[in-house]
């Protein structure tokens, strides 16, 4: 692990579906900690919905957006922010999110997440034609990045309070291991 961090806050990262969210929201509960999506946070402050700013004013305005909050929450402490698929594939990113938080990608198999796209609505880049091979190309370029959190963590085969059991302990080690 990097030094010289503190270790403020948890940052869930990986793709649409992976359950993100709901994990945060366990995890926040036990740690009493604040939850913060990113995804509703710029939601909020836009007025409009994530896929109203991909219609209205493209993918680099809400890209804009991420990056701008990701900026802010440097300054927070005791929060759990569930961030959105793309916002941990920039790896500016990435690296701000590193420097206040443990970082962990929660992760599912391609075949996993594949199936579960039919269930992903309001996600304007898997409304295409052939969401299955948008879903692997994306994957495909993310998962280098998303791999470079401090945790992996397995969702498959495993329920969320387990999921979120598991990160509350590696962020307890994890603060201690830094005080
Ligand atoms: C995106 C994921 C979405 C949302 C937007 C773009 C992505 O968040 O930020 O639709 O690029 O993977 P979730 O991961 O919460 O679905």
């Amino acid at each position: 692990m990097q030094t010289g961090r503190q270790i403020e806050n948890v940052a869930l990262i990986g793709f649409m579906g992976v359950g993100k969210s709901s994990v945060g929201q366990i995890v926040a509960k036990r740690l009493r900690f604040e939850f913060l999506d990113t995804d509703q946070q710029i939601e909020a402050e836009a007025g409009k919905t994530v896929p109203e700013i991909f219609a209205q004013d493209g993918e680099p305005a809400f890209r804009e957006r991420e990056r701008q909050l990701v900026g802010q929450l440097e300054q927070r402490t005791q929060l759990v922010i569930s961030t959105g698929g793309g916002m941990a594939a920039n790896p500016r990113n990435l690296a701000s999110l590193q420097r206040h938080a443990l970082v962990v990608y929660l992760w599912a198999s391609p075949e996993v997440l594949l199936q579960r796209a039919g269930q992903l609505k309001g996600r304007p880049l898997l409304a295409v034609a052939d969401p299955a091979a948008r879903i692997r190309e994306l994957l495909t370029a993310r998962d280098p990045f998303y791999r470079q959190a401090d945790v992996l963590v397995n969702t498959e085969h495993r329920s969320m309070n387990e999921v979120a059991g598991q990160i509350v302990t590696q962020f307890r080690m994890a603060r201690r291991e830094h005080e």
